[in-house]
């Protein structure tokens, strides 16, 4: 029997998640949306690119979440995405009602899942859904790292005229403009990058990549980033269903590791069938340790907003 995914939100993020994920196909999928009839116009689509593309796979859309009972793997995207001139910050209170609504429907339908949010901001989202779902560290992380690090390596790639796939790189913190490149551990072919690159070009392609997100939003104007977001989705639920074990970046629950308790940031874990298993504690220097803790901070105050707001109503 095929796993079950469902995909909450058909939109940019979600659509092209589900298309990846039924291509492969290795999982059924179910496409969610509040939007009447559109999860069902474009999982229908899909469908029929089947016989072309070689999946076997289902894919059906609706507007209520019991299609999705006894689903493996749900992945939020649901929510407003930015626009020019908007930080992901300034989705918060509304991404945390709609993040709050789907993860109810979610539990109820699907209590053994693992939930993975994508919705911006998204450190907070996951704290939101990862504490509104009840469920376990371990069935609730998110994904913004494997996209953060998918970005830097294609900076670096590009620069130095190599492979992407030689490139190692990891990215911690929060997904904002404060995450934490960490170029001394980033490698090509096992090469260390300071040895193949000047200080000051590594440090040009660290902010880049913290702005990547941004960068695509100017350019699209009308809307964020998708292809790449929903290749790192792809990534991270192929991991779990494939129980591969393999080592990314992404948004945990902290229990103390890296001296950080009780909050949702990007650390490298370990993902296989029972979700996000362990949590890969690095020595890190003095300097990115504060690094780290000044992204967390920036998450930490988004938290407590969404505390107030939920306090208030
Ligand atoms: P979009 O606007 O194209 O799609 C969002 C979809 O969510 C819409 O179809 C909308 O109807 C739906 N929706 C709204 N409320 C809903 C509800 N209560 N239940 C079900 N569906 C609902 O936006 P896009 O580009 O797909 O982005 C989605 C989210 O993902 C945004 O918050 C964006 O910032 C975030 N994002 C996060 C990334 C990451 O690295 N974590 C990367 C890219 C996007
Ligand atoms: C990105 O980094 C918008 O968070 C999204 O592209």
């Amino acid at each position: 029997m095929r796993s079950k995914v469902t995909v909450v939100g058909a939109g940019n993020v979600g659509a092209t998640t589900a298309q990846r994920i039924h291509q492969l196909g290795y999982a059924d999928v179910v496409l969610v949306d509040v939007v009447e009839d559109l999860p069902q116009g474009k999982s229908l689509d899909m469908l029929e690119s089947a016989p072309v593309m070689g999946s076997d796979a289902k894919i059906t859309g609706s507007n209520s979440y019991e299609a999705t009972a006894d689903s493996d793997v749900v992945v939020i995207t649901a929510g407003i995405a930015r626009r020019p001139g908007m930080s992901r910050d300034d989705l918060l209170l509304t991404n945390m009602r709609i993040t709050s609504a789907v993860t109810a429907e979610v539990v109820k339908y699907s209590p053994n899942c693992i939930i993975m949010p994508v919705t911006n901001p998204l450190d907070a989202m996951v704290q939101n859904v990862f504490v509104s779902s009840g469920f376990p560290r371990n069935r609730v992380f998110g994904m913004a790292g494997v996209l953060d690090t998918a970005r830097f390596r294609t900076f670096i790639a590009e620069e130095l005229n190599v492979s992407v796939e030689d490139i190692q790189a990891f990215v911690l913190g929060g997904h904002g403009d404060d995450m934490v490149p960490l170029t001394r551990l980033t490698t090509v072919g096992g090469i260390p990058i300071n040895e193949l690159m000047a200080e000051e070009k590594i440090d040009q392609l660290v902010r880049r990549t913290r702005g990547g997100g941004g960068e695509i939003v100017e350019l699209l104007k009308a809307g964020s980033a998708y292809y790449a977001p929903s290749a790192a989705i792809t990534q991270m639920v192929e991991a779990v269903l494939l129980d591969k074990k393999r080592i990314l970046p992404a948004c945990a629950y902290l229990e103390g590791e890296y001296g950080i308790n009780g909050l949702c940031v990007g650390v490298p874990v370990k993902l296989g069938a029972g979700g996000m298993e362990q949590v890969m504690e690095i020595k890190l220097t003095s300097e990115e340790l504060a690094a780290l803790k000044s992204s967390a901070d920036s998450v930490q105050e988004l938290v407590e907003v969404m505390n107030k707001a939920r306090a208030e109503a």
